[in-house]
Parts: structure tokens; sequence; C-alpha cells
């Protein structure tokens, strides 16, 4: 079987052919271009920020997160993700390119991607270029120089972005404290009646993207809506009733509270954004070690977990709406995060790290008739389900692919499952190339699941890498250690993390040419996943010197 074009895109039920055999999925990656667009599949990315996987569905216990679960449940998810750099725009640039921060030479906020690297596209502009009005909701790339103070318009987006207009007061004194006045928190439970405009960024660009779904429902072109979600990220402004789902004495600390004892002081990050919160500042702590008091740190886990369900919630609304559309059918849905966070591990509360709190996300793909069948007239495959009622049933778990991915990966895997032609793997260097691809299609993993039995994969689990890297400006923690201006940047962190360890060296950096050296080692961290899942014990020894893998450098 060998048809010769994907069978994927000229109609809505998939041969069972296309799905298994290895033939036709490639068949299916080199395919389709524009003029095939009569039955494309629409696309919604959902861009969540600083989201670790503490979700029902990658088994976390205590967040209530229903309909993303039940998102999960009709897609495939993958359990072990990894961000290329957690910090929001190098790694939003770096995945919306799909090439890495090596490549973008964006390590910081500070530059523009075409002006300083390369003129590469991006997700948004290739599906433009490929017949796709393309939309941007909220906070998609990261706003200011690096993406040109206009989210990448006009080379990303057919309109101009939408931003909500209550986005401006999330930093400023909106937070009823507990001597009754309104202060700039960290902790910021909100009754939404009484802000200002009386309502929230989330909210407001879940209305905005439900209002552009509409628009789209009799559009002749397909869609490709990027919506991008600000909570969690801090301050942790949300409906204060989600607090209740999270009564503080069910709250635990993280399992390793403590700086572990072998962590090398360049690996440490000493998370500062949240000091500068005036609830915070009121703890006069330590700096750059703390610690927090121990309540303050289940308050600020609480506030974390409450700001997840109520992204959940604005998840659920936006689902149910494109089911109401009757778009679930012809609407590929992925979702994920630009990276974690890290509350409490390893004393830290922050993103900024090479820890897989930091760098690990959830990503999950669900693909009309594919990952789950397609909807009968009058099923609803996403009908809203609320936080707060504790029957709702926990959800089947959907498909699972197991091997570590990287977010970078995720412009070919979208192209490639919406039959565009997936762009070619990148030449090295490729700073010349506008089109190419340094992650992988992960298509591959759409066949069967992927346990390490299954006959149908072809990979190997223990090939399976992904990169990641941060910056450091010294040795030990300073002020910028978390974020390092390209100038001051003397240390890269870089790091594999297979299906069974995570290796990390930080070797010296030269930000003038964006040279690592490989040679001159500051320190190294090992962890084994089965023996010290929480990357506490750190096994680096330094006569590995010498012996770095070949594969450390992407
Ligand atoms: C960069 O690419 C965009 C679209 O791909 C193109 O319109 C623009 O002219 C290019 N700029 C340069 C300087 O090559
Ligand atoms: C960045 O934005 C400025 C101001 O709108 C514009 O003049 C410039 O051409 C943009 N840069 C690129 C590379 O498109
Ligand atoms: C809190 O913990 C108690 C005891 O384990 C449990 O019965 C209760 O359901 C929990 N409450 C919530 C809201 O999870
Ligand atoms: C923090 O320091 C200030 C000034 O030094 C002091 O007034 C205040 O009581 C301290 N607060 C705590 C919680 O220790
Ligand atoms: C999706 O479902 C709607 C309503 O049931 C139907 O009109 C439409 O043709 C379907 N689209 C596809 C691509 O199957």
């Amino acid at each position: 079987f060998s048809p010769p074009f994907c069978p994927f895109i000229h109609s809505s039920i998939i041969p069972p052919s296309c799905l298994f055999s290895g033939v036709s999925i490639i068949a299916c990656e080199i395919t389709k271009t524009a003029p095939f667009l009569a039955d494309a599949l629409n696309v919604l990315l959902i861009i969540v920020d600083d989201l670790r996987p503490s979700l029902g569905c990658y088994g976390d216990k205590l967040v209530r997160s229903p309909n993303i679960d039940q998102l999960a449940s009709h897609s495939i998810l993958f359990q072990n993700a990894f961000a290329q750099q957690a910090v929001c725009a190098p790694s939003r640039v770096s995945f919306l390119t799909g090439r890495r921060p090596d490549t973008t030479h964006l390590y910081d906020f500070n530059s523009y991607w075409r002006v300083h690297a390369g003129n590469f596209s991006t997700v948004p502009q290739y599906f433009k270029e490929n017949g796709y009005v393309t939309m941007s909701v909220g906070k998609v790339f990261h706003p200011g120089i690096s993406s040109n103070h206009s989210d990448d318009s006009p080379y990303s987006w057919s309109f101009p972005p939408y931003h909500p207009s209550s986005e401006k007061y999330e930093n400023t004194k909106t937070c009823r404290g507990q001597d009754g006045e309104l202060h700039a928190n960290l902790l910021c439970p909100v009754d939404v009646a009484d802000v200002p405009e009386g309502t929230l960024p989330d909210k407001q660009s879940t209305e905005e993207a439900i209002r552009l779904l509409e628009k789209m429902k009799t559009s002749s072109s397909p869609f490709f809506l990027a919506v991008g979600y600000h909570k969690p990220h801090i301050p942790f402004r949300y409906p204060k009733e989600f607090q209740k789902l999270y009564p503080l004495e069910n709250i635990t600390l993280a399992p390793d509270p403590k700086v572990p004892d072998g962590l090398p002081p360049v690996a440490y990050n000493p998370w500062m954004d949240i000091r500068q919160r005036e609830d915070v500042q009121a703890l006069n702590i330590s700096v750059p070690y703390g610690p927090i008091p121990v309540d303050f740190q289940q308050k600020i886990r609480q506030s974390y977990f409450a700001s997840v369900s109520y992204l959940d919630a604005q998840v659920g609304l936006l689902l149910s709406a494109l089911d109401d559309l009757h778009l679930a059918n012809s609407t590929i849905i992925a979702f994920t995060s630009d990276h974690g966070w890290a509350l409490g591990e390893h004393g830290e509360w922050a993103k900024y790290s090479n820890f897989d709190v930091t760098t690990r996300v959830p990503l999950m793909f669900y693909v009309p008739g594919r990952t789950a069948s397609l909807p009968q007239a009058g099923e609803k495959l996403f009908p809203y389900r609320d936080p707060f009622d504790s029957n709702s049933a926990l959800m089947d778990p959907g498909r699972r692919a197991v091997y570590p991915v990287e977010l970078v990966s995720l412009f070919p895997t979208l192209a490639g499952l919406a039959g565009l032609q997936v762009p070619p793997r990148c030449p090295i260097p490729s700073f010349h190339v506008k089109l190419c691809r340094e992650g992988q299609n992960l298509l591959k993993h759409f066949q069967l699941s992927d346990v390490e039995e299954d006959p149908h994969f072809s990979g190997n689990p223990r090939e399976s890498i992904a990169y990641s890297q941060y910056p450091r400006p010294a040795d030990s923690p300073q002020w910028n250690s978390d974020k390092p201006n390209l100038k001051d940047i003397k240390i890269m962190g870089y790091s594999i993390r297979t299906i069974d360890y995570r290796y990390t060296v930080w070797v010296g950096f030269n930000p003038d040419e964006f040279l690592a050296n490989f040679s001159d080692i500051h320190a190294g961290e090992l962890y084994f996943v089965d023996s010290d899942p929480l990357q506490d014990h750190n096994l680096y020894n330094g006569s590995q010197h010498g012996e770095i893998p070949q594969s450390l450098r992407p």
C-alpha cells in the first residue's frame, strides 16, 4: 500500500493502513501541499504558561483537572516531554520556530531571531503560507523585543494578535491582603466582580477564542488558532472559589524541600521573581537559599494548584464550544506548556533550571478519527466538566507515549498531522535556512502505543534523547542567575534526558561567539530515573571529565 497522497487529507475516515503501516505514514509526511486544502484539518494549539504536568492525566492525585484529563482521554499523551530551555521567551521562540536555543541565539528576552540569528519560519507562518487563517489569542509569543513587539506580525498571523485588556492589572495592587488593603502579592485569590474590568485575562482569552471559532465555522479556509493562557504563571491571581478545592490541611510540601547536598551551586537558581511580591517580601527570606516558612510553602502550592484548576475550567469552556460548533471532527488539538515550575523541590520556587520539574511539560495531541473515533452526530467529545463536581468520574487515560520527546518537535509534528509537508531536517549550521526542523516528526508515536514491546515502533527508547540547556552568569548563585542577559552568560548547562537518566554538564560559554567550550567543565550532574526520580542525589563524579558523550551537544 503506497498511496500517492496521504489518504488522511482526502477523507475524514482514515484507512487503517495509514494508521498502522510505516509505509503509508511516510507517504503522509511527504505529500500534501496548498492546493489540497478542501478537507484540511484545523488546528487549535493551546499553550499554557509555566504549567508542569501536575494534572490528573499525568497521575497527580490531588489536582483537579477534569477538562484537560478529558482531552487526554481522546489524545495521545507524551509522558516524558521536555522544553529546550526553562524560561518563557527562549522556549517559545524555540518551539514556535522548531529550532533550538543554540540556533535562535535567544537565551534571554532581548533579541528578535529574524534579525539576530536567521529569518526562520514559525509554525503559524508555515500554516498561513499553506492557506490557513492563523490567529493568536493571549500569550503565544512572549511579548516584547523577542517577537519584535508584535507577536511576530505580520509573518505569523493573518490578523493582529489579541491580548486581553485586563492583562495590564496582573502585576498591580489588586490582591486583598489580611490588612484589608490591596497589594501586589504572589498569592492573589480574587473576587472577580471586584477586580478592575470585572474579569481576568484568561477568561477574556477564552471568550475571544470562542468568538473566533464561531467566525471560522463558516470560513472556506482551514484555521490555525493558537490560544495562550497566562495561569498558572505568577502572580497566582485567580477566582477565589478555586482555593476551596485545596484545603490547606490537605496540602503537603514538596517531597524534597531542601537544597540537595551534592548539588553544584551553578545548578541552583535563587528564584528572585517571587521575592519581589509584597507578601513574599514581608517574609524577609534569606537570599539565595531561603527557605520559605513551611506554612507559606503550603500556600504557594495551594494557589498554584487552584490556578491550574481555574485554567482547566477555561480549557473546558473552550473545548466544549469547539464541540458545540461541530468542529471537534475537523480540528487537531495540541496542548502544551512552555516549561514547568518548581514548587519547592530542591528548595526552589521558579523555572530557570535543568531539573525535570522545570523542563518537563504536558504534551498531548487529539487528532479526529485518529487518536479517538470521530464523534457521531449529536455526540459530544468535550462536554464541560465542572472541577467542583467531585463525582466527575476518572477518565479513561487515553494513549500514552513514554519515550522522551522534545517540545522543539511540535512544529514538524503539527505539520505532519495536518498533512503539510514536514520541513526537512536542518543542516548544521542552518542560520541561512528559513524552513527546516531540528526536532522530529512525532507521527511514529501515533501508531499503537509505543510500549517497549511494540513491534511496530521502530525507535529504540535508549536512543531517544531530549536536550535542554540553561545559562548562568557565574559558578555560584547571583542576583541574575535566574535570567542572565546574553552578555553576562559565562556558563551553559547542557542536559541530556533519556528514559533512564539525566546527565548535565555546566561548561564555559562565550556569548559573543555563541560558543560552548566542552573542555572547560565547571560542574556536572547525573541522576538515574529509577533510583532517584526527584533528582536529589547527584552521582556525577569529577573523574568522568573528558568522557562527555558526543551526543551531549544537540
Ligand atoms: C524574512 O522572511 C519573511 C517571510 O518568510 C520575508 O517576508 C522577509 O522578507 C524576510 N526578510 C529578510 C530580511 O529576508
Ligand atoms: C520589527 O518591527 C518594526 C516596527 O514595526 C519594523 O519596522 C521592522 O521591519 C520589524 N522587523 C522585521 C524583521 O520585520
Ligand atoms: C482532604 O483530605 C481528607 C483526608 O484525607 C479527605 O477526606 C478530603 O476529601 C480531602 N479534601 C479534599 C477537598 O480533597
Ligand atoms: C522583616 O524585617 C523587617 C525590617 O527589618 C521587620 O520589621 C519585620 O518584622 C521582619 N519580618 C519578619 C516576618 O521577620
Ligand atoms: C462534522 O460534523 C458536522 C455535524 O455533525 C458535519 O456537518 C460535518 O460534515 C462533519 N465534518 C467532517 C469533516 O466530518
